[in-house]
Order: C-alpha cells, then structure tokens, then sequence
C-alpha cells in the first residue's frame, strides 16, 4: 500500500544535483533553481560539496563567513544547524564549502561509516526546510557518494554535446550501485539539459537522442545558452537577482516549476503535498 498523501512530515526533500563530468551546469542549476523555488516562497538550503566552492561564491558568501562549512559537519566538528549561513536571498541559505574540504575526500576515508557522514548530519536537523539542493563536485569520490546516499533523489545537468551520453551512463551506474548498497529508494528526479544552443544542429541531435533514451525523465525545460548566466557569479547574484528578464532566468524559472510538478505528483514534498 502507498503512503497517505496527507501524511505530515517536516522532512525536507534533499535533491543532489549531481554530474561527474566538470563544467556542465551543476552548481549553475543548484544556484539557480535554489532562488527560483526561494523566489515562490519554499524554504531553501543549498549545500556546497565541491571544494571549488563555486556555488558559495555565486551566492555571494565572502571567504571570511565560511569559517564553519560542510568540512566541518562532515569531519562531526559542528552541527549542521551552526554551520548555515542566510544569503541575501529571502528563504535561501546555504552551507558553504571550506578549502579543508578537499582533504575531506582523503580524510573521510578513516572515519566511521565514512559514506554516510551528511546523511547523519542531516537526520533530526536541519527540518526547517522543503527543499535541501547538493552542489555536488565534478568527480565521483567519497563527497559525492555522501551527497548519493542522503539524497532523495538526483538531478543530472547535461551539456547537450557530443559524447554526453557515453559520461550520463557512468553516473547512471554509480547511482544503481548507491542504491543496492545503501540508500534503496534514490532515484533520478529528472536529466536537465543545459547550454542548449538552439541554432547548432548538433545540440539539437544530442537532445533528440537523450529525449530518446531518458524518456520522461529529461524535462521539458532546457536552459539556453544564455550570457547573463555567465556574468551572475561575478557579481555574486543568481541570474534571477542579477537579470530576472534574461532568458537564463525564466528557464530556470520554468524548471523550478516542473521540479515541484514532479514532486506534486509524488505527493511526498514537505512544502507541495496537498
Ligand atoms: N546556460 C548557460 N549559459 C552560459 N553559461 C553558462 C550556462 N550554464 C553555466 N554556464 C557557465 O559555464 C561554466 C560552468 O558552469 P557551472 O560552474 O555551473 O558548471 P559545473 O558543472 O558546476 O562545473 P564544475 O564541474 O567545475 O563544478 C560557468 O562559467 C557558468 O557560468
Ligand atoms: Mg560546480
């Protein structure tokens, strides 16, 4: 039998946006769709997992206010409670990345239940939220996996260019395994195509065939090729605070929308069930 839709819960839904391939989108769509589902009043918690720090930067966090960061919540040095830091973005935090986090990678390695550190931090913390968005690093080491196994489900940006289903199918075969191994109901939220240049015919080939072979999964939003994307990190600002007009914003406008379809549908998100 299916769970009651009515059910209350207060947990959030953790979504790991998640690529081993670097320079696709990633931490570009968990910025963005982060503000996007803040800007339609959901609770919002982005955690930074990429030693880059990328997604902290974009959201305009300065180096000197990451001094408790995920390093620490997964090292258990602080709660994950202490070490969230507001944006200026109403109803968006985040949890920056630190410069120990890519010694993390090695560091974990020792420690207890070592793939499962966020996944502990998150339980019984951290409630306040609908929504909890892993910006995950270009690479499928023990960040990622921590990201894998506290997740609900994944979204997978993809740069519709040549190859990119040959780099999807290893990722593909990452997330089976986390889900025989340690988190069984991980599954993939959706496959979002990103920097789609409408006017080459290999962009166009390469979303065909991906629409092909993921089916439903790839939604229907894409994200163009857009410059006010690119400029927003600069000036530490989402696109949709740094240029609501642009076309980058109401495509990532347009995703949040289809995300919280999807998990209207499933009935089980905090901040949508009925
Ligand atoms: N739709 C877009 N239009 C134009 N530029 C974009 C778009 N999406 C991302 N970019 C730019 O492409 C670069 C890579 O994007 P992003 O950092 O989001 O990728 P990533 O997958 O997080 O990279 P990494 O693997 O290094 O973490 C950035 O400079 C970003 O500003
Ligand atoms: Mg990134």
């Amino acid at each position: 039998m299916s769970q009651p839709h009515s059910e209350p819960t207060n947990r959030p839904r953790i979504l790991a946006i998640s690529n081993q391939k670097g320079g696709v989108g990633k931490t570009t769509t968990a910025v963005n769709l982060a503000t996007a589902m803040a800007a339609v009043n959901k609770r919002v918690l982005v955690i930074d997992m990429d030693p880059q720090g990328n997604a902290s930067t974009s959201l305009g966090i300065d180096h000197k206010h990451r001094n408790i960061n995920i390093y620490h919540v997964l090292t258990g040095e602080a709660t994950l409670d202490a070490a969230i830091t507001p944006t200026a973005i109403p109803n968006l935090s985040v949890i920056t990345s630190g410069v120990d986090l890519a010694a993390a990678e090695i560091e974990l390695i020792d420690l207890e239940n070592r793939q499962a550190r966020l996944k502990e931090a998150l339980v019984n913390q951290g409630l306040g939220w609908d929504f909890i968005l892993i910006d995950c690093p270009p690479s499928l080491g023990l960040l990622t996996l921590n990201a894998l196994v506290a997740a609900d489900a994944v979204m997978v940006p993809l740069q519709a260019e040549f190859l990119a289903l040959e780099g999807i199918s290893h990722l593909v075969r990452t997330i089976e395994r986390v889900k025989k191994s340690f988190n069984p109901t991980l599954e993939i939220q959706g496959i979002v195509l990103t920097m789609v240049d409408k006017r080459n015919n290999l962009s166009e080939m390469v979303e065909s065939d991906v629409r092909e072979f993921f089916g439903a999964k790839v939604y229907t939003t894409t994200i163009p090729r857009n410059v006010r994307i690119s400029e927003a990190p600069s000036h530490g600002k989402p696109v949709l605070i740094y240029d609501l007009a642009s076309k980058g914003s109401r495509a990532y406008l347009d995703l949040a929308g289809e995300v919280l379809k999807r998990e209207q549908a499933l009935g089980i998100s905090a901040g949508v069930a009925a």
